[in-house]
């Protein structure tokens, strides 16, 4: 069988741990996918840094645009953050030539994600994103099949891992707001300027995303009202928790009379309340529907292993040809491309 040949641009907290995975699960990853999937090529800034996987064998790249475009590769996997610049260049460079993508890029989807999607599907070719909401949570794949024949009302949820870990431990052991953003840092947990977490920009980026799949609608996320955590003291946690409540940052995206409501930032939440329960890095998204009524999938939201455990399933996906391109792209606009898809496999 052929195998799948793939590069990573970015090999920090979940590059790396993808490429040890695709190194050390080879015989179950093979079993599923029902073709080997071989890491041929990576990229990274710092070339000589140990990163606990072997990379002698592998084409290294310092530019990773040079190895979108230039590399023998089947799929592309971009997991270097930031919505501009290198990360923007080399997903661009990699569709342009036909090539699978594969991001747990949430900004880069919020500001550019529409662009990139009609890129893929001009070019005959997929952007896929798992990972790019509520970390290892399947929630994409849950909202475009599992509930594609719903209306979607509302869509909510904890979906930043490192202020629901920052405000567990305040809550609980009554530490500092500067002392938990460090040890979220430390985990790997926060993005490389953590402003995007505790300013509440990471969770409205996925919110956008969550947005565009439960109500069709193009990414908007400038119209997000958006406040963080900065503001939230121990002191604060523990009054809320003498009336009952624990305070977390909530995402929300619901159908309302004059058009689709998004904000995200802290709110009381009754403790007795499924939501209130969700603690650590863990991140839980709820959906109410017309069909199934409400439902709420919760799991590690943040993480290396737990992260590239939704970047794989993307990569099997390619493996195995099952995908379905959408991200604010009418489905009417998309069943021709889908159709030639299934016919190709
Ligand atoms: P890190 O900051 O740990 O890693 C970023 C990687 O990109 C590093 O290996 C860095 O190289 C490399 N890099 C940065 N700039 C360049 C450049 N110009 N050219 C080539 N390589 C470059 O990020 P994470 O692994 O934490 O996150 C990656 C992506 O995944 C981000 O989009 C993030 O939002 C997303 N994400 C992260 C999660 C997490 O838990 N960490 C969870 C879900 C999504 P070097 O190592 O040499 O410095
Ligand atoms: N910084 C993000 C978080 C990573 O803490 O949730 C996962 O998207």
């Amino acid at each position: 069988t052929t195998p799948l040949r793939i590069g990573i641009a970015g090999l920090g907290t979940v590059g790396a741990s993808l490429a040890r995975l695709l190194q050390t699960k080879t015989d179950s990853i093979t079993r599923r996918a029902g073709r080997p999937i071989e890491l041929v090529a990576v990229s990274a800034r710092a070339k000589t840094k140990n990163r606990g996987f072997d990379a002698s064998g592998l084409a290294w790249y310092d530019d990773p645009s040079a190895l979108a475009r230039e590399a023998e590769i089947d799929g592309f996997v971009e997991l270097i953050g930031g919505s501009e610049g290198a990360a923007l260049e080399c997903v661009r460079a990699a569709l342009e030539r036909g090539v699978p993508v594969v991001t747990a890029n949430k900004a880069l989807l919020a500001h550019h994600g529409v662009e990139l999607a009609r890129l893929a599907a001009e070019n005959g070719t997929e952007l896929l994103y798992e990972a790019a909401v509520a970390g290892g949570i399947p929630i994409i794949k849950t909202m475009r099949e599992g509930l594609s024949g719903n209306e979607v009302s509302r869509v909510y949820g904890i979906l930043n891992g490192t202020c629901n870990y920052m405000l567990t431990r305040m809550e609980r052991e009554g530490l500092s707001f500067d002392l938990c953003l460090k040890d979220a840092q430390d985990l790997g947990y926060a993005e490389a300027d953590p402003t995007f977490d505790i300013g509440g920009f990471d969770a409205a980026h996925k919110l956008g995303i969550l947005t565009s799949l439960a109500f069709g609608t193009e990414i908007d996320a400038d119209s997000i009202y958006v406040e963080g955590i900065e503001a939230v003291t121990a002191e604060d946690i523990a009054a809320a928790g003498e009336l009952g409540y624990s305070i977390k940052l909530l995402a929300v995206a619901q159908r309302t009379d004059t058009g689709i409501e998004q904000r995200v930032h802290p709110a009381l939440i009754p403790a007795a309340a499924a939501m209130a329960q969700v603690s650590g890095v863990t991140n839980a998204v709820a959906v109410d529907t017309d069909l199934l009524g409400s439902i709420m999938l919760a799991g590690p939201g943040a993480g290396g292993d737990a992260t590239a455990s939704a970047v794989l399933s993307d990569i099997m996906d390619i493996a195995t040809g099952v995908v379905l391109p959408t991200l604010g792209i009418p489905a009417d606009k998309l069943q021709p491309y889908v159709r030639a898809r299934m016919r190709a496999h």
